[in-house]
């Protein structure tokens, strides 16, 4: 019998950029996210006594079947095992089949690896046969080096603390899923691979001139948009996440190498979402590191919004989301 776990992606309202360590994956600021509760991960995990049963199949966005992974997938899987085997102080080791696959294109900026690594952090502890606490097993999903991954493991709405050292450095849940209808339209515009991973990214976010002026204005910045969602203000709580992720793109495009996602696509669907705004609809974006655009809105505006981008000769596919619960086991 497989066990089987599924696991959302997020979006992060407050970015996480730049690492103060880089192996334990500790990040320089707080940040603050929802879970998507249309982009998600689910793992079949067999486990084996044999720990030389190593494989890995995927079932890429829209194909129908499973392929073998490539190498550089499995290696980053095995990585990942031998860091939860030191975290869990595990002794012994096991063999895994795993069957993975995604509600939504990989590598196009929706935190696939977020998705992935948060559910992989349930699947290794079942393998090494523990049980952990919520903290624990965000902390273990950090450590997968995609550190946005802790963030999926509560429900609904997520706050990570950067914290001082490993122990203080994890995610809680700050509101459940049901405790404001949001919703994240995720505007594809590409669905190709983003040319540089948010790894190599991170670690030149300090060559930004702009990153110390950030790093002083987050904790101002997260303060007004804990207030603003406290009081299901959406206009400021918009205002202010629109303007962390424009913030957080300005750190990218100015540090070395500079890191540029948007392409003309993701240009004109950011004017047509301000376009939106002068007419009556209120929606904001933010985008991660990659070309496409997650738009935020109200949950009883979604119909207006995707009626106004029908036929939008950017967008190939959208997905709409609403917050939702964390990483599980079926
Ligand atoms: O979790 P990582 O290491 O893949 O970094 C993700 C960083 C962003 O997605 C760009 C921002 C965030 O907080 O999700």
């Amino acid at each position: 019998m497989a066990y089987t776990v599924v696991s959302p992606s997020n979006i992060a309202f407050i970015k996480y950029w730049g690492q103060r360590d880089s192996s334990l994956v500790l990040p320089c600021n707080d940040s603050f996210s929802m879970n998507l509760s249309a982009c998600v991960t689910e793992i079949a995990a067999e486990f084996f006594e044999d720990p030389a049963v190593r494989e890995l199949e995927i079932m890429e966005y829209g194909s129908g079947s499973y392929t073998q992974a490539t190498e550089a997938e499995l290696s980053a899987v095995t990585d990942y095992y031998n860091v939860a085997k030191r975290y869990l102080r595990a002794e012994s080791d096991f063999g895994f089949r795993l069957r993975s696959k995604n509600t939504f294109p990989k590598k196009a900026g929706i935190a696939s690896s977020a998705s992935f690594f948060s559910a992989m952090a349930l699947v290794l502890a079942r393998g090494f046969g523990r049980v952990l606490a919520e903290r624990e097993l965000s902390i273990l999903a950090r450590l997968s080096g995609s550190g946005s991954a802790c963030r999926s493991i509560p429900d609904g709405f997520v706050w990570w603390h950067a914290g001082h050292d490993s122990a203080s450095s994890y995610a809680e849940s700050i509101a459940p899923a049901e405790a404001w209808a949001l919703a994240d339209i995720v505007l594809i515009v590409s669905e190709g691979e983003k040319r540089v991973s948010s790894r190599d990214g991170h670690k030149w976010a300090r060559t930004s001139l702009y990153y110390e002026d950030r790093q002083n204005r987050l904790s101002s910045v997260s303060l007004a948009m804990r207030e603003a969602f406290e009081r299901k203000d959406f206009t400021r709580f918009g205002t202010l996440l629109e303007g962390e992720s424009f913030n957080f793109h300005a750190i990218m495009m100015t540090q070395q190498p500079p890191l540029l996602f948007w392409s003309d696509r993701t240009v004109r669907v950011l004017s047509e979402i301000h376009a939106m705004r002068r007419d009556g609809i209120e929606a904001y974006a933010t985008i991660d590191a990659g070309e496409n655009v997650h738009l935020i809105c109200e949950a009883k505006t979604v119909e207006s919004v995707l009626r106004r981008l029908a036929g939008n000769p950017a967008i190939r596919d959208s997905i709409v989301n609403y917050p939702a619960i964390g990483a599980r086991s079926l």
